[in-house]
């Protein structure tokens, strides 16, 4: 039984069993602090973890280099505390294994400037079978052009406001202008999704911005992550543990489902092999 069946709500049929290729992912908005780096930490740990992809993340949201950061930071201090455990003889033999498998099964976190990042995610083909990709919100990044052609899919998280909305709008407009010119681009889809969503707001400005998206052929996600608080707790930005069920509550579960049927349209489901023989 997959860990994200599991978890609930998450079937394993909507998980592949075979990878066509390499696919790869941006979180991204030229909108400063909308949920760029937080969805691409969950989305990667939800798919490497529960769903038992082989991922990888590249950072190259460069300086702040937000991911390299956390990970460099959560795993000194689980080397520490694996040190200090060790050398205490009374010491919880539960944690010392959970921290040696958290460790030996942590997702790579690659750190590149943008203008090396289209060469990264090459690098990366064939070596696993899903790439987030953490990107600056500017436009103007030498080498984000030819980085836009090396995703397969780009979800962008907004924010309920005119401007995160304004933004969205110009960005997709922007991306798939230049993509359409791009030679060998492989971008197939760009999906907004309401992040920081407020279920006790007025419905007005979800409604004719998702009417707007709708009337403009935009795929907007049906999923939303919820405004919460628990957002700002380190378990819910771990790139070395899974996410607890608890925070799947939050309109994960469903966003990675969505995301799942997006990016793996292409893949067998799991079990299609061994029915067609
Ligand atoms: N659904 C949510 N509910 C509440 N807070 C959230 C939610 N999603 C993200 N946040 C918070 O919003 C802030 C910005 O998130 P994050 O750093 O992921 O955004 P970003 O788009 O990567 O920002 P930057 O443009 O600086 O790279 C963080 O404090 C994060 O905890
Ligand atoms: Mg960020």
């Amino acid at each position: 039984m997959s860990e994200l069946d599991r978890f609930g709500g998450l079937s394993p049929d909507q998980l592949p069993s075979t990878m066509a290729q390499t696919k790869y992912i941006a979180i991204s908005s030229q909108k400063g602090g909308v949920g760029k780096t937080t969805v691409t930490i969950i989305a990667a740990s939800a798919f490497h973890h529960l769903g038992g992809i082989r991922t990888a993340v590249v950072d190259c949201d460069f300086p702040q280099q937000s991911i390299v950061d956390f990970r460099d930071k959560e795993l000194s201090a689980l080397q520490r505390e694996l040190t200090h455990l060790q050398q205490d003889p009374e010491a919880n033999g539960k944690r010392i294994e959970e921290i040696e498998a958290a460790i030996a099964d942590a997702y790579p976190v690659i750190g590149c400037m943008v203008k090396d990042a289209a060469a990264q995610l090459q690098a990366l083909d064939g070596q696993v079978d899903l790439v987030f990709v953490d990107t600056p919100g500017t436009m103007n990044a030498e080498g984000i052009v030819d980085l836009w052609a090396r995703l397969d899919y780009i979800f962008i998280p907004v924010e309920p406001d005119k401007i995160s909305v304004s933004s969205t709008i110009s960005y997709i407009d922007t991306i798939q202008e230049i993509m359409q010119e791009h030679p060998g681009s492989r971008l197939k889809g760009i999906y907004p999704f309401w992040n920081k969503y407020i279920k006790s707001e007025k419905r007005t400005m979800y409604d004719r911005t998702e009417q707007y998206f709708a009337d403009n052929d935009i795929r907007q996600l049906d999923a939303r992550l919820e405004h919460s608080v628990n957002y700002r707790k380190d378990e819910m930005r771990s790139t070395m543990f899974p996410l607890k069920k608890q925070f799947l509550d939050l309109g994960v579960r469903s966003l990675i489902e969505e995301m799942s049927n997006v990016i793996f349209a292409d893949a067998v489901p799991a079990g299609a092999e061994a029915d067609a023989q």
